[in-house]
């Protein structure tokens, strides 16, 4: 009995080795990116490509183990989750009230260090930001946010 069910667990994690969803990938060069609405500096965008850009923008890197099922899910299920909530690749695509509050939740997800997710920072320990990093990366978007017109900003959600 146990070497039945042995063996069916075994085909199972065989089975699904081969289910696979597309991998976040982009060749192009993004044309969308939040660059084409505002500046950033390199400071700030090695940061936000060392710690954010892998479930948040088009071009995920993507590590050895993520070729095992079910860390791939896993894996996708963020960038999935993450592209919805904010990509800076297709920023320049939203509309300015969505613009004006992804710019909002950016410092307050890195002000509260509840970006980058913490399952992330386990293995990505150069993901974990430094305080100075954060107030390079919270400043940044406190500084656009500022400049942004109220009528853009819908009440707190
Ligand atoms: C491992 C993947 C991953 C990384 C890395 C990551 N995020 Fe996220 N992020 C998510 C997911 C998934 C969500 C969707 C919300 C949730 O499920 O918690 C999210 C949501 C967000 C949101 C929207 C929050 C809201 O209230 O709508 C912002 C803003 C955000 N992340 C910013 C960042 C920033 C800035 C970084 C880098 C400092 C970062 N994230 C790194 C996966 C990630």
């Amino acid at each position: 009995m146990l070497k039945k069910i042995l063996l069916v667990l075994l085909a199972a994690i065989i089975i699904i080795q081969f289910i696979r969803p597309a991998k976040n990938l982009s060749t192009a060069a993004p044309t969308q990116d939040i660059f084409v609405v505002y500046p950033m500096p390199d400071s700030v965008h090695r940061i936000l490509a060392k710690a954010c850009y892998d479930c948040h923008s088009n071009d995920t890197r993507y590590p050895w183990y993520a070729n095992i099922q079910p860390v791939y899910w896993w894996m996708n299920n963020h960038i999935i989750k993450g592209k919805r909530h904010l990509n800076f690749d297709e920023f320049a695509a939203q509309p300015a009230q969505k613009q004006a509050k992804w710019i909002r939740h950016i410092y307050e997800q890195v002000d509260s260090n509840e970006m980058p997710l913490d399952s992330y920072t386990w293995i990505h320990k150069d993901a974990i930001l430094t305080n100075e990093e954060k107030a390079l990366v919270s400043n940044w978007a406190k500084a656009i946010y500022a400049q942004i017109p109220d009528s853009l900003k819908k009440k707190k959600k």
